[in-house]
């Protein structure tokens, strides 16, 4: 086990010292752009005014002759681009492909000082990210880089699930996880052929009651890895995500998946469309009536202790704890966004 004292250190000489907290960030959704295709480069600067996250994709859904085009393409998007405040990220292949290693040394040699992290997908456990961490230490410090990029890991392993906790606290460079529901499904040979979301088949059946019909109730495939991945980053203060939900046409679906993340605790969740942005700019910003009720608790508990009555319901130092986090992120929602502000009072 590193020692306490160790855990800080840069991994390489000349290096920069790795975090200690993450930078507060909204970042609701991480919007994937295939970097190969010239015409999705072209609306980068335009994207980046819409969305917290613009992910250049390296890994699949690219085809293999496209890999390299993809990498190319990501570059040249990153020098170009001004992101603003939006963040830049890149999802390269996993580390047992031809491709990991040029898509990690090319990127860092030319934009490792714009780009914010890598999503490492396949990650199987915490070697994985000590790999990455030290390899990046190594580049940050060729390269100059200013400031520590971080890593993204991707749960989507039956193995990695195993090893949530101790990919957490991999590196102080943890960003945060993602579900990844469609790779997770294959490697745990679930009975699927979906990228998210629920299944018609997955559900409770009501007990018989003499010949009238049973009612049933669709389940949630992933309600037991999202909340284990949850307690594992919360637990080391970084990020969850849900991922990707991969039919466009049902937006009800989408924004139901999500908001089964967003209320065990995910910060964001994947868009691979358009259409997904307005849903998870929805989903990953509290209710302003719940916002409200929030602001109620505290202003009624300002130093957050002992216990009130609240339209009739008890409120106590729990509460006021659950109100400071809602608004908390009502404020940095509204930071970005003056409508919402405006609907939040703030
Ligand atoms: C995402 O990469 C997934 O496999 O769901
Ligand atoms: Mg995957």
């Amino acid at each position: 086990m590193k020692l306490p004292r160790q855990f800080f250190q840069p991994l390489a000489i000349g290096a920069p010292a790795p975090m200690r907290e993450l930078p507060v960030r909204l970042e609701r959704m991480i919007h994937f752009v295939p970097p190969h295709m010239e015409k999705m480069r072209a609306k980068a600067p335009e994207l980046a005014k819409t969305v917290d996250v613009v992910l250049g994709n390296l890994e699949d859904a690219i085809p293999v002759e496209a890999k390299e085009a993809a990498r190319k393409g990501f570059i040249e998007m990153g020098q170009s681009v001004d992101f603003g405040p939006t963040g830049l990220w890149t999802r390269i292949n996993a580390l047992n492909s031809p491709w990991a290693l040029d898509d990690i040394t090319e990127i860092v040699g030319t934009i490792g000082n714009k780009l914010d992290v890598i999503m490492l997908p396949k990650v199987d456990g915490p070697w994985d990210i000590h790999y990455l961490d030290q390899l990046l230490a190594q580049l940050e410090a060729r390269h100059k880089i200013e400031k520590p990029i971080l890593i993204h890991a991707i749960l989507e392993t039956a193995q990695g699930v195993n090893n949530v906790e101790a990919i957490a606290t991999a590196s102080p460079r943890m960003h945060g996880m993602s579900l990844g529901p469609a790779d997770l499904a294959a490697s745990r040979a679930m009975k699927t052929t979906r990228v998210g979301g629920g299944h018609p088949e997955y559900k409770v059946l009501a007990d018989a009651d003499g010949d009238k019909p049973r009612a049933t109730s669709q389940q949630d495939l992933w309600h037991y890895t999202t909340a284990k991945m949850v307690d594992a980053c919360a637990a080391a203060r970084i990020k969850p995500f849900y991922g990707p939900f991969g039919d466009f046409s049902d937006a009800a679906a989408c924004e139901s998946q999500f908001r089964n993340s967003f209320l065990l605790g995910c910060v964001g969740a994947w868009t691979l469309h358009p259409s997904q942005i307005a849903i998870a700019k929805k989903v990953y910003a509290p209710d302003p009536a719940e916002v409200a009720f929030a602001q109620k608790i505290v202003s009624s508990m300002p130093d957050g202790a002992g216990a009130v009555m609240i339209d009739g319901k008890m409120q106590d130092d729990a509460t006021w704890k659950q109100a400071k986090v809602l608004i908390d992120l009502a404020k940095l929602v509204a930071a970005k966004d003056p409508e919402m502000g405006e609907r939040y009072g703030l």
